[in-house]
């Protein structure tokens, strides 16, 4: 890389070559933002990315160089930009399988069958087998048995009373439990299967420890769908095994496609958990929540856009032809980022971004992502956000941080952010 990566270069007076993952022409007038450099934040609280945050001031599009991988990427942080990006079939995630992007994980081994890394008409057919286990009337039948799982936690944090770390009474266990149960994991196998999901969203370790945790949780995987070849159960490994019996995907892509639904559990304790230290620290929201109740669900939805749900950014996409944004030229071949952390701060859709206002107009944020690659666990991870917090807050009265909120811990090292521990009374 030989290019200035701190300062901003001035306009160029004619067409120059810039060193990158491909070379690129830069056109007069059209000067490529400078690269900046995105060391891993390890960030305490609900903080915002100070680096994304002067990313969001340089520019709608801006380049970027993660702490792995190699060369540079653009970085997209505009709600329209963002959402032109990720619906736009011209940016390709397989093509990112082929080669190393800068990127924030330190272990890159996409799989076949990952539905993150497939493009169309690919996603659909592996999306198919699964898509059932997902929808909203597949969560409405889960819901009795999710309330059961939670009360059955809270009713033993009641009984031991207080103080209690919600992390490990209620966040970390909940989700685990209910995805498990969608998933069809024995209950033997639950907390083996933490352990490698728990490794693989940490970036402590490097990469031999994730190379080891996804070798681990893969090769489970793999026994698991061979086992139910046959099975005519609902659960995902059901649903998976008797796709690979009908030839619709192989095994490998069964395993693949797993993977990443299995993790997902570990989003939902995260983005709870800063959701809840939210509420505890945000008196004005938690007495909303407890006296309208019937209105809890924009106060919800207001926190899933304000939550600095991960670490720097996701995965990338690769331009398959040249594509104008916002003024740039993103030549074909060249990575590409999206944030949807700063869409969803964008000044022009969500004013005065920073605050936190449940009775702000109306407009989707965009935490679950965008387009083909939506979270496919997003009615899952409202389902369960809901029923979490109504519990909470319902069967813990007064509830209220046992220490002072700046004594808190945070998850360091991490993609997703969340509190370490969530030490609370009532
Ligand atoms: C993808 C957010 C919970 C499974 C995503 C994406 C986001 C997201 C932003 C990326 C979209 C993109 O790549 O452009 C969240 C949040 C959650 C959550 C905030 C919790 C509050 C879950 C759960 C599951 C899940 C519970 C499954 C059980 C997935 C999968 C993908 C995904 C499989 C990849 C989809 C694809 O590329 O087609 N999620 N997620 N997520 N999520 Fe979630």
């Amino acid at each position: 890389m030989t290019e200035d990566t701190s300062t901003l270069t001035g306009q160029a007076p004619s067409p120059v070559r810039v060193a990158g993952p491909t070379e690129e022409i830069v056109l007069p007038g059209h000067t490529p933002p400078p690269v900046r450099d995105w060391p891993p934040p390890d960030l305490d609280g609900t903080e915002f990315d100070p680096v994304l945050a002067g990313l969001m001031r340089e520019g709608p599009l801006t380049r970027i160089r993660l702490p792995f991988g190699a060369g540079w990427a653009w970085l997209a942080t505009r709600y329209e930009d963002v959402r032109l990006i990720t619906n736009d079939p011209r940016f390709s995630r397989t093509e990112v399988t082929r080669r190393q992007v800068t990127r924030l994980a330190p272990h890159f081994a996409p799989r076949p069958g990952s539905l993150a890394w497939a493009d169309q008409p690919e996603h659909n057919r592996l999306r198919k087998p699964v898509a059932g286990a997902f929808t909203v009337s597949a969560m409405k039948r889960l819901r009795p048995r999710a309330q059961e799982i939670l009360d059955g936690l809270v009713d033993a944090v009641v009984a031991d009373g207080p103080p209690a770390d919600l992390v490990e009474r209620v966040l970390e266990p909940f989700p685990l439990t209910v995805v498990s149960e969608v998933m069809g994991v024995p209950p033997a196998d639950r907390a083996r299967v933490h352990g490698w999901t728990r490794q693989i969203i940490s970036t402590s370790g490097g990469a031999e420890a994730a190379g080891r945790a996804k070798t681990g949780l893969y090769d489970w995987i793999a026994a698991m769908v061979r086992d139910r070849a046959h099975s005519t159960g609902e659960d995902v490994y059901s649903l998976l095994g008797a796709a690979v019996t009908r030839g619709e995907i192989s095994e490998e892509e069964a395993v693949g496609l797993a993977g990443p639904l299995q993790i997902g559990g570990e989003a939902v304790t995260h983005n709870c958990g800063q959701m809840l230290f939210l509420l505890l620290t945000h008196p004005d929201l938690m007495e909303r929540m407890r006296d309208r109740p019937p209105e809890r669900g924009p106060v919800l939805d207001e926190l899933l856009r304000h939550i600095p749900h991960r670490s720097t950014v996701g995965l990338a996409r690769i331009a398959l032809e040249d594509v104008e944004v916002a003024g740039h030229r993103i030549a074909a071949g060249e990575p590409v980022y999206v944030s949807y952390l700063a869409a969803n701060r964008d000044p022009d859709v969500f004013p005065e971004p920073d605050r936190i206002d449940p009775d702000r107009a109306a407009c989707p944020h965009l935490a679950f992502g965008n387009g083909p690659h939506y979270c496919t666990g997003a009615v899952l991870a409202r389902l369960l956000t809901e029923l979490l917090v109504d519990t909470v807050l319902d069967r813990l009265p007064r509830l209220r941080l046992a220490i002072p909120a700046e004594d808190v811990r945070w998850r360091h090292k991490t993609m997703i952010r969340g509190p370490l521990t969530l030490p609370v009374t009532w």
